[in-house]
């Protein structure tokens, strides 16, 4: 079996490449980051190196997989940004900018898109799953709070894309399940300025999301997709 992880330096990705090595151990992993791979070194792990937003280098590393027939049972997306040297989250319009939106949108949209759409004919027969990490704050009907206005519609447009590709998935790679998985306040580098008023049982390892998404995974039926879909295994409102 071969399953695909990317941007597997990241805190959750690490996590899930880690869950899925445990519950798989016959599986090849190939673990996709921008950067040199830095987790545990074991056999069944493919550290690939490439630019997870670029198209044409997404296109060529699949085309080389399809080459050597490498086809994958499971794919998870697990790239997104909330913080960085280039955006803040906004607490009010004033502080909305198009540079920030576009940052916003280009990694946490564009990129995992872009993966929903090259893996269709990379998919293994037979029961196979994408999942894209999304955000319980990318629910249009679900948001009491406002704020974080890039990245709540960055994480809006990411569900949209799934659900409209789901349409032509259930033509053309039918036995996939599509997967947008709300993993709940985990303790990363993402959330780090944002934890002071979770509760501590409320932030979770990375380590435990991992193997909930697993168990999410495990259970998802064609007949149900596209999910979105929390921690708990919780339906969350579109
Ligand atoms: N942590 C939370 O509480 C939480 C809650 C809800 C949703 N999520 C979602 O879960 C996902 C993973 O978050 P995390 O907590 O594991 O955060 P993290 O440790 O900061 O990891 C972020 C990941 O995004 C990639 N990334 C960051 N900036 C990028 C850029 N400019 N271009 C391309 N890729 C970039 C990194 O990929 P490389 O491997 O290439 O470095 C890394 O894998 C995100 O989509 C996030 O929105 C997290």
């Amino acid at each position: 079996m071969n399953i695909l992880v990317v941007g597997a330096n990241g805190a959750i990705g690490q996590a899930v490449v880690e869950a899925f090595c445990e519950q798989y151990s016959s599986s090849v992993v190939y673990a996709v980051s921008r950067s040199h791979y830095t987790g545990a070194k074991r056999k069944q792990v493919v550290p690939v190196q490439l630019d997870t937003v670029n198209e044409t280098a997404i296109t060529n590393w699949l085309s080389a997989c399809k080459a050597k027939g490498t086809a994958f049972t499971h794919a998870v997306i697990a790239t997104g940004v909330l913080h960085d040297d280039n955006v803040t989250p906004e607490k009010r319009l004033e502080d909305v900018s198009a540079e920030a939106m576009q940052h916003y949108f280009q990694v946490n949209t564009i990129g995992p898109s872009l993966w929903v759409k090259l893996l269709v004919g990379h998919l293994a027969q037979g029961g196979s799953t994408v999942s894209v990490l999304s955000a319980r704050v990318g629910s249009i009907s679900d948001n009491r709070l406002g704020g974080w206005y890039g990245y709540r519609a960055s994480k809006a447009a990411l569900n949209m894309f799934v659900k409209t590709a789901s349409v032509e998935y259930a033509r053309r790679a039918k036995h996939t399940s599509l997967i947008c998985y709300h993993p709940g306040t985990v303790d990363s580098s993402l959330s780090k300025p944002f934890q002071r008023n979770v509760k501590p049982e409320k932030l979770f390892t990375p380590a435990y999301t991992a193997a909930q998404l697993l168990a999410v995974i495990d259970q998802a039926n064609t007949s149900e997709s596209p999910y979105f879909i929390d921690w708990a295994g919780k339906s969350i409102p579109w």
